[in-house]
């Protein structure tokens, strides 16, 4: 297969993860015989400081035309410490959701066995659980109209959802749900907003398509609690822009640390993916960040186009990273290895290189 595969890299530690990501890829082209062109372009800080503007007109094209986008992290602490920055790096990812029209984004959370422990869960709590998060990516107050009076004394943020927007996304869900335990947990706040009565009316109507899967629904207060109270009770969580951002980075603590958990956010032509944790600024250059949400990211990217042996393969390559320790400072505080030494672990176990031994 041949893919052109936009790369955003984006600030802080993406490039560097997102190095790794392609080197596994690289390494799975030459097993499998399939090309990946990559091809990098601008987003983020990095892209205001050089262009003013976080996705340059360039880079929106670039991502119109290609098969895929990877992509790393943006944010810079000099825009964290002043929220009212006019031009931020946020912009550029939100934007790039919405041109590209990513409604999906579908974030998978599973522990590794080898890392039961390293979550501040209690291993029998967490033990088996193995759900996904599908999160509405271009609607909500995310997106809605944002209003500050002259004063600046009066906000809003305009919270809006269409029957077409949830219907699609809830098909996918009940999709994917039939391919696992049949079960889609709506997660909403019906018993306050009309957009959550406007999402159940909705998902209800579409559940019908799917008898095989049950249907259930959680307040998204008592669903906060419930992923850590009992994660094992969920299948696919199925729910709006803003909650979906919440859950997902809580329910990452199941899995030791953010820097597992990978994503994809998909569209009716396109489709990106992207780690859920964000440019971790103060390790940027330190050989320190882990790189195998980014790697994950990459194995979700091959699953999209159907290369489900090849991702097998990167998913065992990680699986085995995680079995011999060969993993950065956040799964073992006193690891000698880095986001390098890790990455190049995934693509010499996926090259079946004998030097692996060197671990
Ligand atoms: C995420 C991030 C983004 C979001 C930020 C960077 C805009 O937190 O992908 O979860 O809120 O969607
Ligand atoms: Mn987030």
């Amino acid at each position: 297969m041949n893919l052109k595969i936009a790369v955003l890299s984006g600030d802080g530690i993406g490039p560097e993860v997102i190095l790794q990501a392609k080197k596994a890829l690289y390494a799975i082209g030459e097993v499998y015989n399939h090309e990946f062109v990559f091809e990098d372009a601008l987003m983020g800080a990095i892209a205001i400081d050089k262009t003013g503007n976080p996705l340059p007109e360039q880079t929106l094209n670039l991502c119109l035309n290609t098969d895929a986008v990877l992509f790393g992290a943006i944010g810079d602490p000099k825009y964290d410490n002043n929220p009212s920055a006019k031009v931020r790096p946020e912009q550029g990812l939100l934007k790039l959701r919405k041109e590209l029209g990513l409604f999906a984004n579908i974030r998978p959370i599973k522990p590794y066995k080898a890392l039961l422990d390293a979550s501040p869960l209690k291993r029998q709590i967490i033990e088996g659980a193995d759900f996904t998060i599908f999160r509405e990516l271009t609607g909500g107050a995310y997106f809605g109209e944002k209003k500050l009076n002259e004063e600046g004394t009066h906000a809003s943020d305009l919270c809006e959802y269409s029957e077409e927007e949830i219907t699609r996304i809830a098909h996918l869900a009940f999709k994917a749900a039939q391919n696992r335990r049949k079960k889609v947990t709506m997660v909403d706040k019906a018993n306050v907003l009309e957009t959550s009565r406007l999402w159940r009316k909705v998902v209800k109507t579409v559940s019908e398509n799917y008898p095989d899967v049950a249907l259930d629904f959680l307040f998204v207060d008592n669903a906060a609690m419930q992923i850590i109270l009992n994660p094992r009770q969920f299948d696919v969580i199925l729910t709006e822009n803003l909650f979906g951002d919440i859950l997902s980075d809580e329910a990452s603590v199941i899995t030791g640390s953010i820097g597992l958990l990978a994503s994809a956010s998909l569209g009716e032509k396109n489709a990106l993916f992207e780690p859920i944790h964000g440019s971790y600024p103060q390790a940027k250059g330190k050989n320190i960040a882990n790189p195998i949400a980014s790697i994950l990211s990459a194995a979700m990217l091959l699953e999209h186009f159907g290369l489900f042996t090849e991702a097998n393969k990167v998913y065992e390559a990680v699986e085995k990273a995680i079995e011999y320790q060969v993993v950065t400072a956040d799964l073992k505080s006193d690891s000698k290895f880095g986001t390098n030494e890790v990455g190049e672990f995934v693509s010499n176990f996926i090259l079946s290189k004998d030097d692996l031994l060197y671990f």
